[in-house]
């Protein structure tokens, strides 16, 4: 019961791909997420498909995302902004460990599906697990009228519009846009303050046109792909809010350029992985000008004193010539960076998978929905 895509969706409209379509989609993908969904006079999110009243919502005591691949890593991302917002505790995991370890459900929890087809097995088999044990859970899903959409019967729908290309963007940038209304939500009904719920609301409305000016930088970000593009091994590392967005980043680029990406939190580096660092080994730093600033130019320093080069991806004002490579990133509320901050990584691994002559839209051994075990 796949949802059918029209030919009106295969359409590439001057695109060379799928991907680079999609890509280009996301502000107004992002737009249609947004619609009808904030609330300028109580500086809150309205998310009447979630069927959770007020008193519901206050009875949550912790959330929890589930999710494969690139939909569990924005399930990190939704965690991390549900504890920013909300103060509510809040994690992640894949869905396939979730259902095979006979997870202890929590009445108290509420769980989140994430799944942008909707038709993930692993993730159904997570949901069937929950309602089997009566846990609460709703869908963070694109594919209207999907087996998880259906078996969850409420949640809050991602209106990306249909995504063709395996290699998931607007989908997963969505999803990470929806978990922030929904811990706006969370922390409006709790002690979150009206100036900061204003301030959250004024970024999301702000967000998809941060989002073009990101991608505008596509000829830029092109060319730092060239010039790394012998490497046959690359670092991803964040902390903190950076961390998940670290993950998906080397997620993209494992799975459309097959070339060896890892992800690590910028603190766990000098525990082991520092090791792998020289000359061919680029590292990729999440950035952001937060209260994280000074440790991430510090993990940029040791990377550097190593001879590894770095590709900082950033809204600061770094240090001149402290990166080999500057992303540079517009400036929007410190929770919200890491929605704006996964669209260079997009670019990045496009453009370094282009440059190897990869099969975009097409990878190998991966599937755009893995509807078996
Ligand atoms: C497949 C795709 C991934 C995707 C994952 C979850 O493995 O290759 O890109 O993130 O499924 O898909 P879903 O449709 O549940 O979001």
């Amino acid at each position: 019961t796949e949802v059918e895509l029209t030919d009106a969706d295969y359409q590439l409209d001057g695109h060379p791909d799928y991907m680079r379509k999609e890509i280009a989609e996301q502000p107004e993908a992002m737009r249609r997420a947004l619609m009808g969904r904030l609330d300028e006079r109580f500086s809150t999110a309205r998310l009447g498909g979630l069927r959770l009243e007020p008193r519901d919502l206050r009875s949550i005591r912790r959330v929890k995302f589930i999710g494969c691949g690139s939909a569990y890593y924005a399930g990190q991302i939704g965690a991390n902004l549900v504890e920013e917002l909300a103060r509510i505790p809040a994690d992640a995991e894949p869905a396939s460990e979730f259902r095979y370890r006979n997870p202890v459900v929590d009445p108290d929890t509420l769980y989140v599906a994430v799944s942008q087809s909707g038709e993930t097995a692993d993730t159904l088999a997570a949901v069937q697990e929950l309602a089997r044990k009566g846990g609460r859970v709703i869908g963070a899903v694109n594919a209207v009228g999907s087996a998880i959409a259906r078996e969850c019967g409420s949640g809050v729908f991602l209106h990306a519009g249909p995504e063709v290309s395996v290699a998931s963007t607007k989908a997963v940038t969505n999803m990470s846009t929806c978990f922030a209304m929904l811990a706006l939500l969370l922390g409006r009904v709790r002690d979150l303050s009206v100036a900061d719920g204003r301030r959250i609301v004024a970024g999301l409305v702000a967000l998809p046109s941060r989002i073009e000016e990101v991608i505008a930088q596509d000829e830029h970000i092109a060319d730092a792909a060239r010039r790394f593009s012998a490497a046959r091994h690359m670092f991803f590392v964040g902390r903190v809010r950076g961390w998940p967005v670290a993950r998906e980043g080397a997620q993209k680029l494992k799975e459309i350029s097959y070339v060896h990406a890892e992800a690590y939190q910028a603190g766990e580096l000098k525990h082991g992985p520092i090791a792998l660092i020289d000359g061919d080994m680029p590292s990729v730093v999440i950035v952001p000008d937060d209260e994280l600033l000074a440790k991430n130019i510090g993990t940029i320093e040791q990377i550097k004193a190593r001879g590894g080069p770095v590709i900082a991806v950033t809204n600061a004002d770094l240090p001149a010539g402290l990166a080999d490579i500057e992303l540079r990133v517009p400036r929007t509320e410190p929770e919200l960076d890491p929605i704006l901050f996964g669209i260079p990584l997009q670019l990045l691994a496009y453009h370094l998978a282009t440059v190897l002559g990869r099969d975009i839209d097409k990878p190998r051994n991966l599937a755009k929905s893995v509807t078996v075990e």
